[in-house]
C-alpha cells in the first residue's frame, strides 16, 4: 500500500468532470480521496508532499496507440523500456498493438504480455489483439479468447485488412465481445512502393508516392462496414483532410467511428522529407500544410477525437538505410506532451481539449476506468509544468531506440511527476 500523497497548489484541470480549478488533490490507499481548493487540505493528512505550483495536475494520460516490440523485436524495445518511456513522457496508460514476433494473435500472447506487463511496467499496459492470424490478413484471430486475457481492442495496426469479408467478421466477433477495431486504414495494393506522400514533392524528391486516396478508401470502407455491423471502429493515425470529411459524414449519421491524431500529423508536413532524412518516414506519411489544417482543427472542434502517440521504435539498423528502404515509424512517448501542448500554446486547442484528447476521450475509447480525477477512483496523476521548456538531447532517452526526429530538439512543456495507483512511478 502506498503513502498518502498531497498534491499542492497545481492547477487542475479534469475534464471528465469540468473541472479548471486551483487546488490541492489528496491520494490515499492508491485512490483519489479529496481535491480542494489550495491550503484546504491539511498537509498533515499526507506523508509526502508534492509541489504543484505553476504546473498542471491532470488525470494521468491514456496513449492507445505504442508499440512495445516484446515479444520478439527486444532490440527496438521491451515492455519495460516502452513503459518506461510512457511515464517519463507523462502516461499512466498504453495500449500495445499486436505487430510483435510472434503477433498477439492468441489468447497465449496477450497473456504473456499482461502477466510480464505487470511484473515489469510502472504503468497500465492493455493489449491489442491482432484482427487476423499473423497480421496476414487471411484468417481471423481468436478475438475472444484474446479479450477474455485482456485485449482491450483488436487491430493489424501496421497492415490494414484487405479482405472486406474478413474486417467485416471481426466487426461482428468485436462487436460481440465489446471492443472496439482499430483500423490501419490504408488501401495497400494503393500505397504500392510508396514512401512518402504523392504529389509534387514527391516527384521533386524522386521518391515513390503514397496518395492520399489510399488512405481515403479504407477510411470510407471501415465506415462502410462500420454502418454494417455497428461495431466501434477507431481509425487510427488519421492524416488527411479528405479523410475527414468521411469521418464527418459518419459521425453525423451517428454511427460509432472515432479517430485519433498521432503528434507527428498534427505538427510536421511532408516539406521534412527534404533532405532525405528517415526519421520523418512514417505510415501514413507525412502530408502538405492543409490536411495538416484540417487535422487540428478537427481535433479542435472533437471531431478527431483523441491523441495517440503511435510510438514505433526502430533500431539504427532499420533507420539509418536508404529512405526506400527504412523501417516507418519514430518513437513519441517522450515528445507527445510538449510537441501537442505547443497547439494549446498557439491557440488552436483549448487547454481542456487538450486533456480531454488524451484522457478522457481515450479511456472511453477503450472502456476504461481512468482519466479522470474523480474521488474513489485509482490515483493515477501526471503533473506538468506547461511553461518549462528541456533538450530532449540523447541521454534523456528512457526507449531503448532513439529514432525521433525531435532528437536534440528543444521542448516546452515538462513532466514534473507522474502518479500510477497512488504510487510516484516518475519524478
Ligand atoms: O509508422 C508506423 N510504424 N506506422 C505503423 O502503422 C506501424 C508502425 C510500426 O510498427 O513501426
Ligand atoms: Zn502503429
Amino acid at each position: 500500500m502506498s503513502e498518502a500523497l498531497l498534491i499542492q497548489g497545481g492547477r487542475i484541470i479534469d475534464p471528465s468532470r469540468d473541472l479548471d480549478v486551483p487546488g490541492d488533490v489528496l491520494v490515499e490507499n492508491g485512490r483519489i480521496s479529496a481535491i480542494d481548493a489550495p491550503g484546504k487540505i491539511p498537509a498533515s493528512r499526507a506523508a509526502r508532499l508534492l509541489d504543484a505550483r505553476g504546473a498542471w495536475v491532470l488525470p494521468g494520460l491514456l496513449d492507445i496507440h505504442v508499440h512495445l516490440r516484446e515479444p520478439g523485436l527486444e532490440y527496438k524495445e521491451t515492455i519495460e523500456t516502452g513503459t518506461r518511456a510512457a511515464v517519463a513522457g507523462g502516461f499512466t496508460s498504453v495500449a500495445c498493438m499486436a505487430n510483435t514476433q510472434p503477433v498477439n494473435d492468441t489468447p497465449y500472447v496477450t497473456a504473456f504480455i499482461r502477466e510480464k506487463a505487470k511484473a515489469v511496467a510502472p504503468c497500465r499496459v492493455f493489449p491489442v489483439g491482432a484482427v487476423t492470424k499473423g497480421l496476414k490478413g487471411e484468417e481471423l484471430a481468436e478475438i475472444g479468447g484474446m479479450v477474455a486475457e485482456g485485449a482491450k481492442a483488436i487491430s493489424d495496426d501496421g497492415m490494414p485488412v484487405m479482405n472486406s469479408y474478413l474486417m467485416r467478421k471481426a466487426m461482428d466477433y468485436a462487436k460481440a465481445f465489446g471492443v472496439p477495431i482499430i483500423s490501419h486504414a490504408e488501401d495497400a495494393c494503393l500505397v504500392g512502393q510508396g514512401v512518402m506522400n504523392e504529389g509534387p514533392l514527391s516527384n521533386e524528391l524522386g521518391l515513390r508516392g503514397n496518395p492520399a486516396a489510399a488512405e481515403e478508401i479504407l477510411v470510407a470502407r471501415e465506415i462502410a462496414l462500420c454502418r454494417l455491423t455497428r461495431c466501434p471502429v477507431h481509425i487510427a493515425h488519421i492524416s488527411t483532410a479528405l479523410a475527414l470529411e468521411h469521418l464527418r459524414r459518419a459521425k453525423e449519421e451517428g454511427l460509432p467511428v472515432t479517430a485519433e491524431a498521432s503528434p507527428h500529423h498534427l505538427t510536421l508536413t511532408e516539406e521534412c522529407i527534404r533532405h532525405y532524412d528517415t526519421h520523418y518516414k512514417m505510415a501514413p506519411p507525412l502530408r502538405g500544410e492543409r490536411d495538416v489544417e484540417a487535422l487540428r482543427d478537427a481535433l479542435a472542434s472533437g471531431l478527431v477525437d483523441l491523441i495517440a502517440t503511435d510510438h514505433a521504435p526502430h533500431g539504427e539498423i532499420d533507420k539509418r538505410v536508404e529512405f526506400d528502404q527504412a523501417a516507418n515509424g519514430i518513437i513519441g512517448l517522450q515528445t507527445a506532451v510538449p510537441v501537442t501542448l505547443e497547439l494549446v500554446h498557439q491557440g488552436v486547442l483549448s487547454a481542456r481539449r487538450w486533456v480531454e484528447s488524451l484522457t478522457s476521450a481515450p479511456a472511453r475509447l477503450l472502456g476504461l476506468p481512468y482519466g479522470t480525477l474523480q474521488p474513489g477512483r485509482e490515483a493515477d496523476i501526471t503533473v506538468l509544468d506547461p511553461e518549462q521548456s528541456w533538450i530532449f538531447s540523447e541521454d534523456r532517452v528512457v526507449s531503448k531506440s532513439r529514432n525521433s526526429p525531435y532528437l536534440g530538439a528543444r521542448l516546452r512543456g515538462r513532466i514534473k511527476a507522474t502518479v500510477v495507483a497512488g504510487k510516484i512511478v516518475y519524478e
